[in-house]
Protein backbone atom coordinates (compact mmCIF):
# COMPACT_ATOMS: atom_id res chain seq x y z
CA UNK A 1 0.00 0.00 0.00
CA UNK A 2 1.31 3.43 -1.27
CA UNK A 3 -0.21 5.86 1.27
CA UNK A 4 0.91 3.76 4.27
CA UNK A 5 4.14 4.56 5.61
CA UNK A 6 7.14 2.55 3.79
CA UNK A 7 8.37 -0.88 5.57
CA UNK A 8 4.32 -0.53 7.18
CA UNK A 9 3.20 -3.53 9.77
CA UNK A 10 -0.12 -5.10 9.34
CA UNK A 11 -2.34 -6.91 11.55
CA UNK A 12 -5.07 -9.52 10.50
CA UNK A 13 -7.69 -10.74 12.94
CA UNK A 14 -9.58 -13.77 11.56
CA UNK A 15 -6.21 -14.55 9.46
CA UNK A 16 -8.29 -18.40 9.14
CA UNK A 17 -11.32 -17.05 7.56
CA UNK A 18 -11.53 -17.33 3.39
CA UNK A 19 -11.12 -13.63 3.33
CA UNK A 20 -9.09 -12.92 6.41
CA UNK A 21 -6.20 -15.28 5.07
CA UNK A 22 -6.56 -14.04 1.76
CA UNK A 23 -5.64 -10.60 3.15
CA UNK A 24 -2.69 -11.80 4.60
CA UNK A 25 -1.49 -13.72 1.22
CA UNK A 26 -2.13 -10.35 -0.69
CA UNK A 27 -0.41 -8.13 2.39
CA UNK A 28 2.56 -10.66 2.06
CA UNK A 29 3.28 -9.47 -1.71
CA UNK A 30 3.36 -6.10 -1.21
CA UNK A 31 7.24 -4.90 -0.72
CA UNK A 32 6.28 -1.80 1.13
CA UNK A 33 5.01 -4.14 3.83
CA UNK A 34 7.49 -5.07 6.95
CA UNK A 35 5.60 -7.55 8.49
CA UNK A 36 2.00 -9.31 9.30
CA UNK A 37 0.72 -10.59 12.18
CA UNK A 38 -1.85 -12.42 12.41
CA UNK A 39 -4.32 -13.90 15.16
CA UNK A 40 -7.06 -16.00 15.33
CA UNK A 41 -9.36 -18.51 17.31
CA UNK A 42 -6.44 -21.06 16.49
CA UNK A 43 -3.34 -18.73 17.12
CA UNK A 44 -1.07 -19.03 20.00
CA UNK A 45 -2.85 -16.21 21.92
CA UNK A 46 -6.27 -17.13 20.68
CA UNK A 47 -9.00 -14.40 19.88
CA UNK A 48 -12.74 -15.96 20.80
CA UNK A 49 -14.97 -13.28 20.33
CA UNK A 50 -17.02 -14.36 23.04
CA UNK A 51 -14.49 -14.27 25.64
CA UNK A 52 -13.00 -10.34 26.54
CA UNK A 53 -10.01 -11.81 28.46
CA UNK A 54 -8.97 -13.89 25.11
CA UNK A 55 -9.02 -10.81 22.92
CA UNK A 56 -7.47 -8.60 26.09
CA UNK A 57 -4.46 -10.94 25.98
CA UNK A 58 -3.96 -11.47 22.04
CA UNK A 59 -3.97 -7.26 21.86
CA UNK A 60 -1.05 -7.59 24.32
CA UNK A 61 0.46 -10.62 22.60
CA UNK A 62 0.74 -8.87 19.37
CA UNK A 63 1.56 -5.50 20.98
CA UNK A 64 5.44 -5.52 20.80
CA UNK A 65 5.25 -6.11 17.12
CA UNK A 66 3.31 -2.90 16.45
CA UNK A 67 2.65 -0.07 16.60
CA UNK A 68 0.37 -1.08 13.13
CA UNK A 69 -0.73 1.14 10.45
CA UNK A 70 -3.40 -1.61 8.98
CA UNK A 71 -5.48 -3.63 11.22
CA UNK A 72 -7.99 -5.64 9.69
CA UNK A 73 -10.70 -7.70 11.57
CA UNK A 74 -12.06 -10.15 9.32
CA UNK A 75 -14.14 -12.15 12.01
CA UNK A 76 -17.69 -12.54 11.40
CA UNK A 77 -20.56 -15.48 11.33
CA UNK A 78 -23.60 -16.05 9.26
CA UNK A 79 -24.53 -19.42 9.77
CA UNK A 80 -24.20 -19.63 13.87
CA UNK A 81 -24.20 -22.77 16.14
CA UNK A 82 -26.10 -24.88 12.49
CA UNK A 83 -28.80 -22.17 12.33
CA UNK A 84 -28.77 -20.21 9.29
CA UNK A 85 -30.10 -16.72 8.78
CA UNK A 86 -34.25 -16.04 9.85
CA UNK A 87 -36.38 -15.55 6.35
CA UNK A 88 -39.01 -13.96 8.61
CA UNK A 89 -40.08 -12.58 11.80
CA UNK A 90 -41.86 -15.98 12.94
CA UNK A 91 -38.41 -17.55 12.85
CA UNK A 92 -36.75 -14.93 14.85
CA UNK A 93 -35.39 -16.74 18.46
CA UNK A 94 -33.83 -14.54 21.76
CA UNK A 95 -31.09 -16.80 21.97
CA UNK A 96 -29.50 -17.09 18.32
CA UNK A 97 -30.43 -13.26 17.93
CA UNK A 98 -27.86 -12.71 20.83
CA UNK A 99 -25.27 -14.86 19.41
CA UNK A 100 -25.36 -13.10 16.30
CA UNK A 101 -25.06 -9.80 18.10
CA UNK A 102 -22.03 -11.48 19.83
CA UNK A 103 -20.18 -12.63 17.20
CA UNK A 104 -20.73 -9.81 14.80
CA UNK A 105 -21.71 -6.95 17.28
CA UNK A 106 -20.36 -7.28 20.50
CA UNK A 107 -16.85 -9.67 20.08
CA UNK A 108 -15.97 -7.13 17.41
CA UNK A 109 -16.58 -3.65 19.65
CA UNK A 110 -14.62 -5.42 22.49
CA UNK A 111 -11.94 -6.13 19.51
CA UNK A 112 -12.02 -2.33 19.06
CA UNK A 113 -11.77 -1.10 22.33
CA UNK A 114 -8.40 -3.71 22.75
CA UNK A 115 -7.06 -2.97 19.33
CA UNK A 116 -7.35 0.76 18.60
CA UNK A 117 -4.94 1.20 20.82
CA UNK A 118 -1.88 -0.31 18.96
CA UNK A 119 -2.75 1.73 15.72
CA UNK A 120 -0.05 3.96 15.19
CA UNK A 121 -0.89 7.48 16.68
CA UNK A 122 1.89 9.42 14.56
CA UNK A 123 1.51 8.20 10.72
CA UNK A 124 -1.46 7.53 8.40
CA UNK A 125 -3.06 4.28 10.05
CA UNK A 126 -6.32 2.47 9.01
CA UNK A 127 -8.41 0.10 11.15
CA UNK A 128 -11.08 -2.07 8.77
CA UNK A 129 -13.72 -4.31 9.83
CA UNK A 130 -15.32 -6.67 7.76
CA UNK A 131 -19.09 -5.63 7.80
CA UNK A 132 -21.68 -6.38 5.10
CA UNK A 133 -23.64 -4.35 2.52
CA UNK A 134 -26.97 -6.16 4.26
CA UNK A 135 -26.03 -3.90 7.54
CA UNK A 136 -27.08 -1.04 5.62
CA UNK A 137 -30.29 0.21 6.83
CA UNK A 138 -30.70 2.70 3.45
CA UNK A 139 -29.83 -0.46 1.19
CA UNK A 140 -32.00 -2.90 2.74
CA UNK A 141 -34.99 -3.47 -0.01
CA UNK A 142 -35.14 -7.48 0.37
CA UNK A 143 -35.81 -8.01 3.98
CA UNK A 144 -34.83 -11.16 5.79
CA UNK A 145 -31.99 -11.77 7.55
CA UNK A 146 -32.57 -10.23 10.51
CA UNK A 147 -30.13 -11.41 12.88
CA UNK A 148 -27.19 -10.63 10.49
CA UNK A 149 -28.33 -7.75 8.98
CA UNK A 150 -28.91 -6.31 12.42
CA UNK A 151 -25.65 -7.32 14.01
CA UNK A 152 -24.11 -6.04 11.20
CA UNK A 153 -26.05 -2.63 11.15
CA UNK A 154 -25.13 -2.25 14.98
CA UNK A 155 -21.20 -3.32 14.35
CA UNK A 156 -21.36 -0.32 12.02
CA UNK A 157 -22.30 2.05 14.62
CA UNK A 158 -19.73 0.28 17.44
CA UNK A 159 -17.31 1.65 14.24
CA UNK A 160 -18.32 4.97 13.92
CA UNK A 161 -18.54 6.10 17.30
CA UNK A 162 -15.23 4.18 17.80
CA UNK A 163 -13.84 6.34 14.97
CA UNK A 164 -15.27 9.91 16.84
CA UNK A 165 -13.59 9.12 19.68
CA UNK A 166 -10.14 7.77 18.44
CA UNK A 167 -9.53 10.56 15.97
CA UNK A 168 -9.51 13.06 18.48
CA UNK A 169 -5.92 11.69 19.19
CA UNK A 170 -5.29 10.42 16.30
CA UNK A 171 -6.34 12.78 13.41
CA UNK A 172 -4.75 10.89 10.38
CA UNK A 173 -6.47 7.46 11.38
CA UNK A 174 -9.06 5.81 9.10
CA UNK A 175 -11.70 3.85 9.94
CA UNK A 176 -13.62 1.74 7.37
CA UNK A 177 -16.82 -0.89 7.36
CA UNK A 178 -15.97 -2.89 4.50
CA UNK A 179 -17.98 -5.37 2.09
CA UNK A 180 -15.69 -7.15 0.27
CA UNK A 181 -18.55 -8.16 -2.47
CA UNK A 182 -20.06 -11.47 -2.54
CA UNK A 183 -16.73 -13.86 -2.15
CA UNK A 184 -16.36 -17.89 -2.20
CA UNK A 185 -15.44 -18.80 1.66
CA UNK A 186 -17.12 -20.93 4.36
CA UNK A 187 -20.01 -18.33 5.50
CA UNK A 188 -21.25 -18.35 1.28
CA UNK A 189 -21.31 -21.77 0.59
CA UNK A 190 -24.52 -22.56 2.47
CA UNK A 191 -26.11 -19.79 -0.11
CA UNK A 192 -24.25 -18.89 -3.11
CA UNK A 193 -22.94 -20.94 -6.06
CA UNK A 194 -19.28 -20.73 -5.12
CA UNK A 195 -18.55 -20.08 -9.17
CA UNK A 196 -20.78 -17.25 -9.21
CA UNK A 197 -18.18 -15.84 -6.62
CA UNK A 198 -15.60 -13.29 -6.47
CA UNK A 199 -12.23 -15.17 -5.45
CA UNK A 200 -10.82 -14.38 -1.91
CA UNK A 201 -7.89 -12.90 -3.43
CA UNK A 202 -9.74 -10.67 -5.41
CA UNK A 203 -11.78 -9.13 -3.16
CA UNK A 204 -8.95 -9.11 -0.54
CA UNK A 205 -6.42 -7.08 -3.48
CA UNK A 206 -9.85 -4.22 -4.19
CA UNK A 207 -10.52 -3.76 -0.75
CA UNK A 208 -7.06 -2.55 0.01
CA UNK A 209 -6.42 -0.63 -3.13
CA UNK A 210 -9.87 0.90 -2.20
CA UNK A 211 -8.57 1.67 1.40
CA UNK A 212 -5.34 2.87 -0.02
CA UNK A 213 -7.01 5.65 -1.32
CA UNK A 214 -9.42 6.81 0.82
CA UNK A 215 -9.04 10.26 2.34
CA UNK A 216 -8.79 10.89 6.06
CA UNK A 217 -12.83 11.76 7.51
CA UNK A 218 -14.58 13.15 10.16
CA UNK A 219 -15.90 9.55 11.71
CA UNK A 220 -16.05 5.81 9.50
CA UNK A 221 -16.27 5.15 6.36
CA UNK A 222 -18.57 2.55 4.74
CA UNK A 223 -17.42 1.58 0.81
CA UNK A 224 -17.41 -1.99 -1.11
CA UNK A 225 -14.48 -4.06 -2.44
CA UNK A 226 -13.98 -2.13 -5.59
CA UNK A 227 -14.24 1.82 -3.22
CA UNK A 228 -18.25 2.96 -3.98
CA UNK A 229 -19.43 4.38 -1.12
CA UNK A 230 -22.43 2.37 0.70
CA UNK A 231 -24.66 4.55 2.82
CA UNK A 232 -25.00 3.83 5.81
N1 LIG B 1 -18.00 -13.93 2.05
C1 LIG B 1 -18.83 -12.95 1.70
O1 LIG B 1 -19.38 -12.92 0.58
C2 LIG B 1 -19.11 -11.83 2.65
C3 LIG B 1 -20.02 -10.84 2.25
C4 LIG B 1 -20.26 -9.77 3.12
C5 LIG B 1 -19.59 -9.68 4.33
N2 LIG B 1 -18.72 -10.68 4.69
C6 LIG B 1 -18.03 -10.55 5.99
O2 LIG B 1 -16.65 -10.79 5.83
C7 LIG B 1 -16.15 -11.37 7.04
C8 LIG B 1 -15.35 -12.64 6.72
O3 LIG B 1 -16.21 -13.58 6.12
P1 LIG B 1 -15.66 -14.87 5.35
O4 LIG B 1 -16.52 -15.00 4.16
O5 LIG B 1 -14.19 -14.82 5.21
O6 LIG B 1 -16.10 -16.02 6.38
P2 LIG B 1 -15.29 -17.24 6.98
O7 LIG B 1 -14.41 -17.87 5.96
O8 LIG B 1 -16.31 -18.08 7.65
O9 LIG B 1 -14.33 -16.55 8.10
C9 LIG B 1 -14.86 -16.05 9.29
C10 LIG B 1 -13.75 -15.76 10.28
O10 LIG B 1 -14.35 -15.35 11.53
C11 LIG B 1 -13.86 -16.18 12.56
N3 LIG B 1 -14.84 -16.39 13.62
C12 LIG B 1 -16.12 -16.79 13.50
N4 LIG B 1 -16.70 -16.91 14.70
C13 LIG B 1 -15.75 -16.58 15.61
C14 LIG B 1 -15.72 -16.53 17.03
N5 LIG B 1 -16.79 -16.82 17.76
N6 LIG B 1 -14.57 -16.13 17.63
C15 LIG B 1 -13.47 -15.84 16.89
N7 LIG B 1 -13.44 -15.88 15.56
C16 LIG B 1 -14.57 -16.26 14.92
C17 LIG B 1 -13.55 -17.51 11.87
O11 LIG B 1 -12.68 -18.28 12.70
P3 LIG B 1 -12.51 -19.87 12.46
O12 LIG B 1 -11.60 -20.02 11.27
O13 LIG B 1 -11.91 -20.32 13.72
O14 LIG B 1 -13.89 -20.42 12.22
C18 LIG B 1 -12.88 -16.99 10.60
O15 LIG B 1 -11.56 -16.57 10.87
C19 LIG B 1 -17.35 -11.57 7.97
O16 LIG B 1 -17.44 -10.47 8.84
C20 LIG B 1 -18.52 -11.56 7.01
O17 LIG B 1 -19.70 -11.13 7.63
C21 LIG B 1 -18.47 -11.74 3.88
Amino acid sequence: MQSLISGYRALVIGATGSIGSACVRVLRTDPNCSGVSELSRHSDSPVLLENEASIAEAAESVRASGPFQLLIDATGALTIDGHGPEKSLSALDAERLMRSFQINAIGPALVMKHFIPLLDGKHRAIYAKLSARVGSIADNKKGGWYGYRSAKAALNMMLQTAAIETLRKKPEAIFVALQPGTVASRLTTPFVRQAECLAPDTSATGMLNAMDVLPVSAGAQFIDYAGNKIAW
